[in-house]
């Protein structure tokens, strides 16, 4: 997946804004280490630092650590895939804003995720549910393929059931995995739902003809906007899981 950091940084800041309300679950205390993973411009990365000076993001996009070493000069930030981490037993924190759901084998995820904690260090995360932006995702694809089909995902947006299993198969425990429902206004009135597609559903939109695109947004907006258009912009149905887990 490309990532464009500036379109990111400007018009999709509300993904790291709804994050801050995550960082309420992280402790203050000067000693511990945390892992910011998939950090993507680094806003919350920077943020943590107000519960710990020893704070790292990483992220796999090139694009998006290159805009966090602008922002935040001197923070830690690496390039790497989160199912290759190399570190041993070295955080005590592992937080991740939106950024799980991009990761297609959680199993190696977690996995990673287990190794890189201390004992009794803490994943603390969220990312798309179950039936997370569902319409979007259906009236996308009725407009890419032209008929209505049930809505196929890139993304991995499990259930609270399903996510419970997977960190107890990873040797994690669960201490809370919770779901709820997130409508999300977007930015830029009319164009609020095409720009926002441009960004997240751009694996399938990058090899088509602009004007190809164009028609696409349409469609999708004509399909949306009865259910999610509320007179001055778009609201998205968001859906959230909220997990906190101890190694
Ligand atoms: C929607 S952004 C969220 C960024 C940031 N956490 C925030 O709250 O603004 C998702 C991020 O996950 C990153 N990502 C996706 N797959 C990844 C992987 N396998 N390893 C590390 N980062 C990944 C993407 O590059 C992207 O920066």
């Amino acid at each position: 997946m490309d990532w464009n950091a500036d379109l990111y940084e400007n018009k999709h800041d509300f993904v790291a804004e709804y994050g801050m309300d995550l960082l309420s679950n992280v402790p203050e205390n000067p000693d511990q280490s945390i892992l910011d993973l998939g950090c993507g411009t680094g806003t919350l990365t920077h943020a943590l630092l107000e519960k710990s000076p020893f704070v790292t993001g990483m992220d796999a996009s090139p694009e998006m650590i290159i805009k966090a070493r602008q922002l935040y000069p001197g923070m830690d930030f690496r390039v790497m895939d989160a199912c290759r981490m190399p570190w041993n037993g070295w955080f005590d924190i592992v937080f991740s804003n939106a950024a799980f759901h991009w990761i297609p084998d959680q199993g190696a995820l977690l996995k990673a995720v287990f190794r890189v904690l201390k004992p009794q260090g803490r994943l603390i995360c969220e990312f798309g549910a179950h039936r997370n932006i569902l319409r979007i995702r259906e009236a996308f694809q009725a407009s890419l393929l032209g008929k209505e089909l049930p809505a196929k995902t890139r993304f991995y947006f499990p259930t609270v059931e399903e996510y419970q299993c997977l960190l107890e198969q990873a040797g994690l425990h669960p201490e809370t995995v919770m779901d709820f429902d997130r409508p999300t206004p977007l930015k830029d009135g009319p164009d609020g739902l095409r720009n926002w597609a441009r960004q997240f559903f751009w694996a399938d939109l990058k090899d088509r003809h602009e004007k190809r695109r164009i028609r696409i947004f349409e469609e999708m907006e004509a399909a949306l906007r009865n259910e999610l258009w509320d007179g001055s912009q778009w609201v998205a149905d968001y859906r959230r899981i909220r997990v906190t887990a101890v190694k």
